[in-house]
């Protein structure tokens, strides 16, 4: 079979790369890919945000599978485009993507079925959400209803920092038509968990879990990223833990939003808080995580292609997806300045000597004409390895990382320091 990948990050060279191992994988297409995907994979010159390029593409290089890694062509309804063509996609159609693209949709979901999330209001009138927060306890937590790169959620320690964060959002549009509508919502104290499965509009698969490392310094200091690493699974998690979050998140879920004729297909991330009270949603996704899939996937010992062909036939249920045991740590190689200001354009060296079992994936890299790999972007790879314990593997990434080299590298030194 013939796969397409959209998207360039890290997540998606992982995705190629898991692909890669199946038997039944005849050839490889990254739009646009990177560095790192060009050694698997045939890169196309086609923007993950240009969907008529990308059906264009998969009926041009017969593309027997579809794999879509990003959000935005999710929320702009690619699936829907080459469903009605015939085409097979991995990915949920726009209805169902919107659990994740409207945050007051996925809200308003979670109350009529009672999942249980942090208390909420949806409001679309400035005016009559600074009354709302005049009266609320702090800390609390203001979210754009749309996209916004990870950046259109603030928690705000008082009432002035809430009526800033409104008018930033509301008024002056930091986030676009994404900051129409905002969700005020209770704040939630415990342990953060990410929750991975894949569904086939009747049927969830069980969870693989990971925690990811958002902020920018060691200790969870500074500004929030794109994810600075991750590790999973988590040692805190119990499978107790997961049949919890699976009959009273991910079950109704998909059963609801089939009931809904919202059919979700795909993967659904759960973002969840650990509290007193029980696990609670903060935020569904409607795609793999980065850079959880980076230490999801390497721990996956079943075929790739297999699920991701039984959830587009509906047949999930009948397979057996297969998790290892041991343990996978991925550390995020960045610019030095992100997620402020940073160059590109630097030689990356020592990318050959690391040693076998490495994972290397890479984000923000492009190749020149001499074919030296070059830093393009602000989180530039991932390192990742599998180990015994966390403390294994751990051990590896932080041992190979040091083999690699680019100018103003930095990278957290505490992922997965528990
Ligand atoms: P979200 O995009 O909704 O997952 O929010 C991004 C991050 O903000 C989460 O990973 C949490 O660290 C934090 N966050 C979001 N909602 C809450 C909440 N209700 N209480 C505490 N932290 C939150
Ligand atoms: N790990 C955060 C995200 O993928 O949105």
């Amino acid at each position: 079979m013939n796969i397409l990948v959209i998207g360039s990050g890290a997540r998606e060279h992982a995705i190629a790369w898991k692909l890669a191992q199946s038997p039944r994988v005849n050839k490889i297409y990254t739009a646009p890919g990177n560095a790192g995907t060009a050694s698997i994979a045939e890169n196309l010159p086609i923007e993950a945000s240009d969907i008529q390029g990308l059906v264009q593409a998969a009926i041009n290089y017969n593309a027997d599978l579809t794999v879509v890694g990003p959000e935005a062509p999710l929320a702009a309804g690619i699936v829907d485009h080459f469903v009605i063509r015939g085409m097979q996609i991995f990915g949920p159609v726009r209805a169902a993507a919107q659990i994740e693209s409207s945050k007051a949709f996925s809200k308003d979901f979670m109350q009529r079925h009672k999942i249980p999330a942090a208390f909420s209001k949806t409001f679309s009138d400035y005016n009559e959400a600074c009354s709302y927060v005049e009266l609320q306890r702090f800390p609390l937590v203001i979210k754009a209803d749309g996209l916004s790169q990870g950046k259109g959620v603030m928690i705000c320690a008082n009432l002035n920092e809430a009526k800033n964060t409104l008018k930033y959002i509301m008024q002056d549009k930091a986030f676009g038509d994404a900051g129409n509508s905002i969700i005020v919502e209770e704040m939630l104290a415990g342990r953060e968990l990410s929750a991975f499965s894949f569904a086939d509009a009747h049927y969830a698969s069980s969870i693989a879990t990971a925690c990811d490392y958002k902020r920018i310094y060691d200790g969870g200091f500074g500004p929030n990223t794109g994810g600075m690493g991750s590790y999973s699974p988590p040692e805190f998690y119990t499978p107790q833990m997961g049949q919890q979050i699976y009959d009273t998140i991910v079950k109704p879920v998909i059963k609801e939003l089939h009931d809904e004729h919202r059919p979700y297909k795909g993967m659904l991330y759960s973002g969840l808080m650990l509290t007193d009270d029980g696990p609670k949603v903060l935020e569904f996704n409607a795609r793999f995580g980065d850079p959880e899939t980076q230490v999801i996937l390497p721990r996956l010992n079943s075929d790739l292609l297999e699920i991701m062909l039984s959830v587009s036939n509906n047949r999930l249920q009948q397979l057996e997806i297969d998790w290892a045991l041991e343990a996978c740590v991925g550390v995020v190689m960045a610019s030095g300045g992100y997620p402020g200001k940073y160059q590109t354009g630097y030689p990356i060296s020592g990318l050959e000597e690391v040693d076998n079992d490495i994972m290397v994936f890479h984000s923000g890299t492009s190749m020149d004409d001499e074919g030296n790999v070059l830093t393009s972007g602000g989180r530039v790879l991932t390192v990742a390895a599998t180990g015994a314990t966390l403390g294994d593997a751990r051990e590896k990434v932080y041992d190979n990382i040091k083999k690699i080299h680019f100018k103003d590298c930095y990278y957290r030194k505490d992922i997965a320091l528990i």
